[in-house]
């Protein structure tokens, strides 16, 4: 399992919702928490590790041992609306201010198969609706703020030469 970047096409397929919790899901899901910990992420999407199913690990505070998997999360409710600076291991050098909901609730299942409904705000809100999107082929340079729109198609530009010349 390796990252996968920008314009990879798996980033823009929509992921298949996980049925089985299997020997395979549970060791993905650790070398998730690698990759993600590796290249200094606060959260990782299947998509980006070639895995086009709904999983996403997250760990917005950066430390090590508090890092939380979800499987086929979905976004219940959203309330208030807040501007803040993103990044994607998909793309890297690039940044930009995406408007994302204040507060969410959502529901999840567990790796051990439990199924919970809970409510995020802040920072971790804006970790899982990112990491969520990314399982709808959204990806965050759709949402970045029309007059950011120049530096990011630069970047994007040098990611796609990139991927060409490799
Ligand atoms: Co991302």
């Amino acid at each position: 399992m390796k990252l996968l970047y920008y314009p990879h096409p798996i980033l823009l397929r929509e992921a298949s919702p996980i049925e089985h919790i299997d020997q395979e899901l549970l060791t993905n899901a650790k070398d998730m928490i690698a990759i993600m910990h590796q290249h200094r992420g606060i959260g990782l999407a299947g998509p980006q590790v070639g895995l086009s199913k709904q999983i996403i690990v997250v760990n917005p505070t950066g430390e090590q041992g508090k890092e939380q998997v979800f499987l086929n999360p979905k976004i219940l409710k959203r309330k208030g609306r807040k501007l803040g600076e993103e990044g994607c291991l998909s793309f890297p050098g690039l940044f930009g201010n995406v408007m994302r909901a204040e507060w969410i609730s959502m529901s999840a299942l567990l790796l051990t198969g439990e199924e919970v409904l809970f409510e995020a705000a802040e920072m971790p809100a804006r970790v899982l609706q990112h990491e969520i999107d990314h399982l709808y082929g959204i990806l965050f340079v759709d949402k970045i703020q029309p007059a950011e729109k120049v530096v990011v198609k630069t970047r994007l530009r040098e990611l796609e030469n990139a991927a060409v010349a490799k």
